[in-house]
């Protein structure tokens, strides 16, 4: 069955870019949505084309290593032809591919890596290797510039998603970007968990729309899950050049576990389950009918404690390192009380918050092709050894 894709991009319906230059063509498969993208000069999205793969993960509740492979092996090309054609553009047209190096799955990522190779190879084009992580904060700057939006510096970027929960002070110097890595979780990433709390709850997957809706629903406040602390141990501190500001989501997902469990809520959510999965696609509004008024509090509860740590550390790094502006980006960025609160506080200290267009705040290759163009100008082109790199570290 061909993929179902998914596109956005500032022109869907250009037939031919005006101007055959400047254009990269971005390549993402880390995780478990293979994307291409052609974007102009860094700046210009001509096409943005997702293939999704939703469908096959969901009935597990989280991401199969091995079917992520094998589908991106179908998607790839397809998803490719695709962005050149929404595009108005050919393969010998391009200037330069990108592809993501890594952090992510690596059956995943090889797929993307060895295709983008032999795509650079076969055209004789500079294959240029992206890190995911720098890729979603490049799909702030996309927005930032698309706004005409001046980026005051040094910012702070906070990238977090299924995989991530990291802090970078950013800053760019004759055209290239730079990143120190000033904060990390030291357990599950805040999308991770969204995503479990969800498949606990008996909701659907990613957990994280499912949570962002029906949290409007609930009472925030219902459930006092206090602040969340992160004990460092002295040994490290000491060690660490700089201060270090550190997430943990994981005792919070323990807690809503034992708040199941002290409230024999098991039965209601298999009950949901069950209703769920006899509706094929359902959307997060389906399960409204499902949740009694304690569990969209527990929701709303949870959503709140985890958007709460996100944006009070996030501040408390810019305070500490002097940044002049923030930026938010990876797939619960999309968070609707994650934009709010964060907007209101940014008004409040008078420091700017940018966010990425919500199309780009998951997964998605034009952020890898706007990341590769200051590579790209510098002639940092990637070498014919290049592999897929699980672990990249950024900063
Ligand atoms: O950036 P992304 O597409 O992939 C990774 O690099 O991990 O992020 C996916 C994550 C999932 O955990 C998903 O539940 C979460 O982003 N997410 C959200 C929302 N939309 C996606 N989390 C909270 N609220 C949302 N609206
Ligand atoms: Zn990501």
């Amino acid at each position: 069955m061909p993929p179902t894709l998914r596109s956005s991009s500032d022109s869907p319906q250009t037939p031919e870019p005006s101007r055959k230059t400047g254009l990269i063509l971005g390549i993402e498969s880390s995780c478990d949505e293979t994307g291409a993208a052609v974007v102009r000069d860094g700046a210009e999205v001509l096409s943005n084309v997702i293939a999704s793969q939703i469908r096959t993960h969901a009935p597990y509740g989280g991401v199969v290593p091995e079917l992520a492979s094998r589908e991106h092996l179908q998607n790839i090309v397809p998803v490719v032809r695709t962005a050149l054609q929404q595009a108005g553009c050919s393969l010998e047209d391009l200037d330069a591919i990108a592809v993501t190096e890594g952090p992510g799955l690596a059956g995943a990522l090889l797929v993307g890596v060895m295709y983008a190779k032999g795509l650079a190879f076969a055209l004789q084009k500079p294959l240029i290797a992206v890190n995911h992580l720098e890729g979603h904060i490049h799909a702030v700057l996309l927005e930032a510039k698309k706004q005409q939006q001046i980026l005051e510096q040094p910012t702070l970027a906070l990238v977090v998603s299924g995989g991530h929960t990291h802090l970078y002070l950013a800053e760019e110097a004759h055209g290239s970007w730079r990143y120190k890595n000033v904060g990390r979780t030291v357990d599950d990433a805040a999308g991770e968990a969204f995503d479990k709390v969800s498949k606990l709850l008996g909701l659907g997957y990613p957990g994280g729309p499912w949570i962002d809706w029906l949290a409007q629903h609930g009472d925030p406040h219902a459930v006092p899950f206090g602040p969340i602390t992160v004990k460092q141990k002295p040994y490290r501190a000491a060690q660490l050049q700089s201060p270090r500001f550190l997430f943990s989501f994981s005792g919070l997902k323990t807690a809503v576990l034992r708040y199941v469990q002290l409230h024999d809520l098991k039965s209601s959510i298999e009950a949901r389950r069950e209703a769920l999965a006899k509706l094929p696609d359902a959307k997060p509004a389906a399960a409204l009918e499902f949740c009694d008024t304690g569990t969209l509090n527990l929701i709303a509860s949870f959503q709140r404690a985890v958007v709460d740590d996100l944006v009070r550390k996030t501040f408390k790094a810019a305070e500490s390192f002097h940044a002049a502006s923030i930026l938010v980006s990876g797939g619960v960025a999309a968070n609707r009380e994650l934009r709010q609160h964060f907007l209101s506080e940014a008004k409040k200290r008078r420091l700017p918050v940018t966010f990425p267009a919500l199309e780009l705040s998951t997964d998605n290759a034009a952020m890898i092709a706007a990341a590769a163009w200051p590579k790209f100008v510098a002639g940092d082109v990637a070498a014919e050894t290049l592999t897929a790199e699980p672990s990249l570290p950024l900063g």
